[in-house]
């Protein structure tokens, strides 16, 4: 059935090789890993620490940082196996299409235009929040208008273009300024740490886990869609509240996929992909932790500040030159977020459009520059614009849940691949398969099932566009479809 047809392993590989859409092959391990903390260190760790820990978790938001990171865990090593095995531009989108058919690899592919262009932009406005609190700090007030929650945020528009400029230019140049911007960001959230320490009081983790109480806030359209759907009384903190607290601080890891959708860059993929994954994934763990950990260590939970919590904690403790050091930080890690995310989706775009699913023009690589241009130019010009007009603040959940949805597939297509393709070089196999992966699917879920209802309405509606899309232009045009292939001339012989 044509719905479900798949493009080959080799297929994809081979397209990689056609002269008008071949990438410049430059990245390294390391510099994938820097590219991996680059995007995951962000507006999570900065803002949603606070909120998880003030409104449903309590000191025990640490847990909900542990849960979080296993279920990306799991995650991480079925994209570190297809990484390894299809290392092709496009990430989950490429796997599916080589493992569970076209049709899901168009509404995995979908999923992350949503979660990166929404990410991008929610991100971009972050940022320009915490320019706006760090030039107040020293001083500056920027015009109400023209600044964070105005009529148009300038900043954020700023910023988008300035990042968009680099893209354009080239990932090497993209990724020098990201090394930089990565290394301040990791010096503010050691600063956090180290600083912190001092100003812990042991008495503060008591409770630890705050005994569960009932709330009104969490009903209607706003209730978690499995509290909706069973029907029990909302609640909030107590073991729910950690669970619950996962699914928000969930946001704080999602990037490391990123990582694989600059394959095709990668000068040995099969090894350096599933370590650059893995290795940001964990770094960024163990820092989260310790950052939770400190925190609330620091101010008791009901005194957090549920928007800048780690600014405001040193203020609490009258330390305002911390304070303002942590903003500058904030802002610098927020950069390299919005930059990774835009590179993304740009290679997301760039892998859909070479496939035909979207205009094929669109793929089109600058023969001096080998980057993707004007994906590049479209995705800055939509993402400015998103950043720049839209009042965001609600729709962060459609990044999670269009996270999630992508990692659900692409824990399903690993076991899939495996059935099909069993000839296949694996640079990395997820261990204990089928467990790993069916728990990874299964977790991840059940945080989708923690998201709200009105989250779930709008990603539905943002599915049903995508399928009209496919239907009506994708479907006819696709090269799988029309055969309008090259041969393929790599096929991965099978080694061991
Ligand atoms: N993980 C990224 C952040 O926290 C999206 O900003």
């Amino acid at each position: 059935m044509s719905l479900f047809r798949t493009k080959s392993v080799e297929q994809s590989i081979a397209d990689t090789d056609e002269p008008e859409f071949r990438l410049k092959k430059s990245l390294t391990a390391v510099d994938l890993t820097v590219f991996g903390v680059g995007v995951v260190i962000g507006a999570g760790i900065f803002t949603l620490t606070g909120r998880a820990a003030h409104d449903v978790a309590g000191p025990a938001v640490v847990i909900s940082f542990i849960i979080a990171a296993i279920a990306c865990g799991l995650a991480a090593m079925c994209y570190a196996e297809f990484a390894s095995t299809v290392p092709v531009s496009g990430s989950a989108y490429t796997f599916s299409y080589a493992s569970l058919g076209e049709l899901f690899a168009w509404i995995i592919g979908w999923d992350l235009i949503l979660e990166m262009f929404l990410g991008a932009s929610v991100v971009a406005q972050g940022w320009s929040a915490y320019l706006g609190t760090f030039l107040q700090q020293i001083g500056i007030v920027l015009p109400e208008a023209v600044s964070y929650g105005g009529v148009v945020d300038l900043p954020a528009i700023l910023l988008v273009l300035v990042l968009g400029g680099l893209m354009t230019l080239g990932i090497k140049e993209s990724l020098r300024v990201n090394l930089v911007l990565v290394a301040v960001k990791l010096f503010i959230v050691l600063f956090v740490i180290i600083a912190g320490i001092l100003f812990i009081n042991p008495a503060n983790y008591s409770p630890f886990v705050p005994e569960s109480v009932p709330t009104e806030s969490a009903s209607g359209l706003t209730q978690p869609l499995l509290q909706f759907l069973s029907g029990l009384e909302p609640a909030t903190f107590g073991v729910g509240g950690i669970l619950a607290g996962a699914a928000l601080v969930f946001f704080a890891y999602i990037g490391f996929d990123v990582v694989a959708t600059t394959a095709e860059e990668t000068k040995n993929p099969q090894r350096d992909l599933p370590i650059g994954i893995i290795a940001s994934l964990v770094i960024c763990t163990i820092l989260y932790c310790a950052v939770a950990i400190v925190v609330t260590g620091m101010v008791p939970y009901g005194e957090l500040n549920p928007s800048a919590a780690l600014a405001n904690a040193f203020a609490f403790h009258g330390q305002t030159w911390m304070a303002t050091v942590i903003a500058a930080g904030a802002v610098a890690g927020l950069t390299t977020v919005v930059l990774t995310l835009m590179i993304g989706a740009t290679r997301i775009i760039f892998a859909m459009s070479r496939d035909r699913l979207l205009p094929g023009a669109l793929a089109k690589v600058h023969p001096r520059l080998r980057t993707p241009w004007v994906i590049s130019i479209l995705v800055t010009a939509i993402v400015a614009v998103v950043a720049g007009f839209t009042p965001i603040g609600v729709l962060e959940e459609m990044v999670n849940i269009g996270t999630l949805s992508a990692f659900v597939l692409v824990s399903v297509g690993v076991l899939v691949l495996r059935r099909k393709r069993p000839d296949l070089k694996r640079g990395f196999r997820v261990p204990w398969s089928p467990v790993l992966p069916i728990l990874s699917a299964l977790i991840c879920t059940y945080l989708m099932l923690n998201l709200s209802v009105e989250t779930w309405l709008r990603f539905l509606i943002w599915l049903a566009l995508g399928f009209a899309i496919y239907f009506a232009y994708s479907r006819r045009h696709s090269r799988v479809g029309t055969g309008d292939f090259i041969a393929p001339t790599v096929v991965a012989p099978p080694k061991e």
